[in-house]
């Protein structure tokens, strides 16, 4: 294993840009491939075996890009392939799910907690889970919101048709008096403030990102992995690969990442 090696990250799209920022926030030396399956979003309402496969076709892809250890920067590919993807790979790989499960279990008071995804994360009740086995007496309330991956890749983040679907979906959670709320969709930070502003100032809002970059943080240093920063760097530090439409996402990444996105190349990610 070569410490001075990148982190490969991946999500269904743009969504996993948001922890891509968090691990370039905590861990700024290390080098990330990023690879956003563009072509073949979205994940949230395909079956888990169709996930199981795309994720192992990334993870050959990362793989030849010498990747040390892989980020699925996804809920729906966390909840149906972690496991399967973990067992077969010879580098550590870690999800999103068990992090964001972990804060929001710390964070709540009233044992309350909702948690939004897509259809594939919340019917796979890995949340509700995860928590229970983390601390049985609390009471988890799921809601699938599935507009909300397309209305951020359309750039909808502040707009009146946005406000009026995040109200419906969001209204039967507030009747549920939560007192947490656990953004299960790495494209929903990006709708934050919308979301805050429904749910009201009294309901803490949890990003998963930033949770799962300490646990990668931790990961990298218990294994001695982490990146030897007098070894000067060889290319760009951090590299961004798509399955299609290379401009779209470009232009997203600008706006998670200023200035960090010097080019995004296209790759045929089912030859992998
Ligand atoms: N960003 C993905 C997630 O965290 C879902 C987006 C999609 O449906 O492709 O679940």
């Amino acid at each position: 294993m070569d410490r001075n090696a990148p982190i490969g990250i991946f999500d269904s799209g743009v969504g996993g840009l948001t922890v891509a920022r968090e691990i370039i926030r905590q861990i700024p030396e290390e080098r990330i491939v990023y690879f956003g399956d563009t072509a073949r979003l979205p994940y949230g309402s395909k079956s888990r075996d169709t996930i199981i496969r795309y994720s192992r076709q990334i993870i050959r892809f990362l793989q030849t890009m010498n990747v040390k250890a892989i980020v699925i920067a996804c809920n729906t590919a966390s909840a149906y392939a972690l496991e399967t993807v973990r067992a077969e790979a010879d580098i550590p790989v870690i999800g999103v799910i068990n992090a964001g499960a972990r804060t929001a279990v710390h964070a709540t008071g009233n044992k309350r907690i909702g948690v939004i995804g897509t259809e594939g994360t919340i019917g796979s009740g890995i949340y509700t889970e995860v928590m229970k086995k983390m601390k049985p007496d609390i009471e988890v309330f799921g809601k699938s919101c599935p507009l909300f991956v397309p209305l951020v890749e359309e750039g909808l983040l502040h707009d009146s048709v946005t406000d009026e679907i995040a109200s419906r979906y969001l209204s039967m959670l507030k009747g549920k008096y939560i007192d947490t709320l656990v953004l299960g969709c790495t494209h929903y930070p990006l709708l934050r403030s919308t979301i805050r502003r429904l749910m009201g100032e009294g309901v803490t809002l949890v990003n998963p990102a930033y949770e799962t970059a300490l646990e990668l943080r931790e990961l990298l240093k218990s294994q001695d992995m982490s990146r030897d920063e007098h070894v000067p760097l060889q290319g760009e530090k951090y590299q961004f690969f798509v399955s299609d439409l290379a401009e779209k996402f470009t232009d997203f990444a600008a706006a998670i990442l200023p200035g960090q996105v010097k080019e995004t190349r296209q790759i045929s990610v089912e030859d992998y």
